[in-house]
């Protein structure tokens, strides 16, 4: 602005040494405009209009951008996010070990990181995870391949960035591991918890080694070098049983005990239990995975120039008109409730109603909650396909149009479209039944109903400043050389 109004002055000033060197009169400016000679100045002088009538309207259509999304920010109470952790190095080394170590899944073919691995996104790149027993174990995403005696996990494997806040109460798509008042959490193992876990993500990385199709195995697998798999041979109803199983396994190798021991000083080895591996575990998870510097959250730190134009067109859409930001609000993106979006039912389904899933239903038999799941955060989102609690979707133009037409988009689903798993095709649930009770148990009222292809575009536009800088690098930096057992570590 300053320099188009020095410009300005100057032209004037050639025209007054052209003119009289006198104030002008009308009929020197009208000699000047219609004079040739000065053709070019009047070429420039237009020029000149259009730069500072463009650059004046950006000024003030880019403030009013922002005070607009900064209104609507605040009124979602989006605020920097705290990344929570604080965890000794030690401790963070220990979990990096046991989430990356296969040595934690009775046949010894699974870890953590099959299914949250950092070249995937913290997931698996799957709708439907693949868990122990595969064909060819230490093969990812795609390439990891169902044993035949196995079923599927029901449920998409989650990202799990920035799970180390304060804010976060919930864990998995039905919240069965949730903080319910302040330091009070329910879990699936109800009584039998082990004492001194103080989060729910703590919590959580006390299940995924008690399922037996996650990490387990079945009774009678044998671990993929032909070793009894002692681990299967608990009861499932004794959670502390096949916790204490994986700590003899684990400390039976003497870098585990030295490891354990750094990251538990005040302990001793008799002391130690399944919950001081999974505290280690969510250390590392939050020390590795959590990142605040993406396009968006820099914005919310107070940079305006941190978005783009179009991205903050699509802010403005995500928190105003379109209404996503009623769900996914405040700092995490999600409300950590529960809503049925009328998902295509996929999979081998889940409790005692499959091959329906019927989500939060199954926690709390509310008839408000069937097919309902939690709202996922979505920062990195670009980066997590596929989506949905079953991986439903494998872009997000599918999600957002799903969102502003699920009954359209449930009638119109074509498997062979949205899911690369071929297997499970077939499992879709397309039948009229099915359709009905998605569609009744639909929870129409916040979801925007007329997104044009422009809205659809940025808001699109605005997901991708969800993903942090060099997202790739950061997370392969994540992986270990090497773990314990000397199990191979996926790469
Ligand atoms: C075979 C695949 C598989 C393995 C192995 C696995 N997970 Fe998961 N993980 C999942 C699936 C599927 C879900 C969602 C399940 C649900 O919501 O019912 C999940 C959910 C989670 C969540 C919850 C995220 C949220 O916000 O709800 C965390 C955290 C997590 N896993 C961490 C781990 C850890 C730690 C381990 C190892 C101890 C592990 N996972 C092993 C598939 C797996
Ligand atoms: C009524 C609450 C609600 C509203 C409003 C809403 N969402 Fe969602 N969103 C959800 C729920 C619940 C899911 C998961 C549904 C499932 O898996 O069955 C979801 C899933 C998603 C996913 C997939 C994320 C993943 O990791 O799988 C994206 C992306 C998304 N929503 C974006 C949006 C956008 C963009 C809008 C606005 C156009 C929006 N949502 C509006 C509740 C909502």
């Amino acid at each position: 602005m300053n320099s188009s109004f020095s410009i300005s002055m100057c032209l004037i000033d050639v025209f007054r040494e052209e003119g009289t060197g006198e104030e002008f009169t009308n009929r020197d400016k009208r000699m000047i405009f219609t004079n040739p000679k000065y053709g070019l100045c009047k070429i420039a002088y237009a020029a000149l209009c259009i730069c500072v009538g463009l650059s004046f309207s950006q000024t003030l259509f880019g403030q009013s951008n922002d005070q607009r999304l900064r209104r609507l920010l605040e009124q979602y109470g989006v605020e920097p996010l705290d990344p929570g952790g604080g965890h000794t190095e030690h401790r963070i080394a220990l979990g990096q070990a046991l989430f990356f170590d296969r040595e934690l899944s009775g046949n010894r073919d699974t870890s953590c990181a099959t299914c949250h691995h950092p070249n995937l996104g913290t997931g698996d790149g799957l709708a439907l995870p693949v868990g122990t027993a595969p064909k060819n174990p230490g093969a990812l995403g795609l390439e990891r391949i169902k044993g035949t005696d196995r079923e599927f996990i029901p449920r998409n494997a989650p990202e799990i960035f920035n799970r180390g806040s304060s804010l976060w109460k919930s864990m998995f798509w039905d919240s069965r591991v949730a903080e319910v008042a302040d330091g009070n959490f329910t879990s699936p193992a109800g009584g039998q918890l082990l004492p001194g876990l103080s989060s729910s993500l703590y919590i959580q990385a006390m299940f995924p080694v008690t399922s037996r199709h996650e990490m387990r195995g079945l009774d009678g697998d044998l671990t993929f070098e032909g070793d009894v798999n002692e681990l299967a041979e608990v009861s499932d109803k004794d959670l502390p049983g096949i916790w204490n199983a994986i700590m003899s396994r684990l400390l039976a190798i003497p870098e585990y005990q030295d490891m354990f021991l750094s990251a538990y000083p005040e302990k001793t080895l008799q002391e130690l239990t399944f919950a001081d591996a999974a505290n280690a575990i969510g250390a590392f998870e939050i020390d590795a995975y959590t990142f605040l510097d993406s396009p968006f959250d820099r914005y919310v730190a107070g940079d305006n120039s941190a978005l783009t134009r179009r991205e903050k067109r699509g802010a403005i859409l995500f928190y105003g008109r379109a209404n996503c930001a009623s769900c996914h609000t405040g700092p995490l993106l999600t409300d950590q409730k529960h809503w049925s979006l009328a998902v295509p039912q996929l999979g081998p389904g889940k409790g005692e109603f499959a091959p329906y899933d019927l989500g939060r239903y199954l926690e709390n038999e509310k008839p408000e909650d069937l097919f309902a799941f939690r709202t996922p955060p979505l920062r990195n989102v670009a980066k997590t396909a596929p989506y949905m609690h079953n991986g439903a979707f494998n872009d997000l133009r599918s999600v957002i149009r799903h969102h502003s037409s699920p009954w359209f988009s449930l009638l119109t689903y074509r498997p062979r479209r949205h899911l690369e798993q071929e297997e499970l095709w077939e499992t879709v649930l397309q039948d009229w039944q099915t359709r009905f009770w998605l569609a009744i148990t639909l929870d129409r009222q916040n979801l925007p109903r007329h997104l044009s292809n422009r809205d659809i575009n940025d808001i699109e536009n605005f997901l991708h400043s969800l993903t942090i800088p060099e997202f790739e690098t950061r997370l392969q930096a994540t992986i270990p050389e090497s773990v314990p057992s000397g199990l191979p570590v996926e790469r």
